[in-house]
């Protein structure tokens, strides 16, 4: 078996072939991380692991982390079930984001790894805000490059707005609640890539909620504009999950979106968060 990879579109994303993640040597732990800091996303397919397995690959890519809102497993506390039922819609991670950018120091990487998959749809889309950033003009980088936004949980986690079913542990996937849910921190708009220097655009739809000292006015009118401009189809690829995929993505410089579209059929993912670094300002 040879470690092979092969992009998956101009934009970003690669697909891996050929190595087991439970049986890494040197030559294909150095390949990945190439292939990683290259790509941003990677989706590496036919592995067999368990949640101990998942761990100990990721743990190769950075500290797993417990989240302060979700639950994760009671014999894994760093692991999230992401479990969509028949019959039901899916709400996690639904919409494009950034994994925990509402966190002081945000998820630098996330490693979700794919159980039982619908036969059609649950496809994860990608983005790459480096590029982004680069097909902005110059005099916008520049204004922005000054800027810094704020950033929450709320609208993905205030029980106010999203009901309160995942508070009162009946749901699939079961919250807590805590002051991290309305907590605010701020960020640089222009983030540098603390491996390769890079500089991407480090805002989101669902967690950045207005850009600091502008008016909410003026401040929607930005973010929207780059919301729509970093979701252009060209700025993306799409993961099309097989059973015993794990997809490996750098949050530092990559939105995602899970897809809506399975609502008959079962999806169930396992998901770990790595450790991240305070944002450094490009
Ligand atoms: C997430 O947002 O981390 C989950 C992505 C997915 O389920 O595809």
């Amino acid at each position: 078996m040879s470690l092979e990879v092969r992009p998956l579109a101009g934009a970003l994303g690669a697909e891996v072939v050929g190595v087991d993640l439970r049986k890494l040597d040197p030559g294909d732990e150095a390949a990945l991380q190439a292939a990683f800091l290259e790509y941003h996303v990677l989706a590496i397919r036919d592995q067999a692991l368990t949640r101990g397995e998942q761990l100990a690959f990721a743990r190769s890519f950075g500290e797993p982390e417990v989240h302060p809102i979700v639950d994760g497993t009671s014999a894994h506390p760093d692991v999230i079930r992401v479990h969509k039922p028949a019959g039901e819609s899916a709400s996690f991670g639904v919409g494009w984001h950034t994994d925990n950018s509402f966190f002081e120091a945000p998820s630098g990487a996330t490693v979700l790894y794919g159980e039982v998959i619908p036969t059609s749809g649950g496809d994860t889309l990608y983005a790459n805000m480096e590029e982004v950033w680069a097909t902005l003009s110059e005099p916008l980088r520049s204004r922005l490059g000054a800027m810094r936004a704020v950033h929450s949980a709320s609208r993905a986690y205030d029980p106010a707005l999203v009901g309160s079913e995942k508070y009162e542990g009946t749901a699939s996937l079961t919250y807590r609640y805590s002051e991290a849910v309305t907590a605010e921190v701020v960020h640089p708009i222009a983030r540098q890539h603390p491996e390769t220097g890079r500089t991407s655009l480090y805002v989101n739809p669902m967690f950045t909620q207005r850009i600091e000292g502008l008016s909410q006015a003026e401040s929607d009118a930005i973010l929207g504009f780059l919301f729509s401009h970093a979701a252009e189809p060209d700025h993306t690829c799409r993961v099309r999950w097989q059973p015993g995929t794990v997809t490996l993505w750098d949050n530092r410089c990559v939105w995602h979106y899970a897809m809506d579209d399975y609502r008959d059929h079962e999806r169930l993912m396992y998901r770990v968060t790595l450790a991240g670094e305070v944002p450094i300002p490009a």
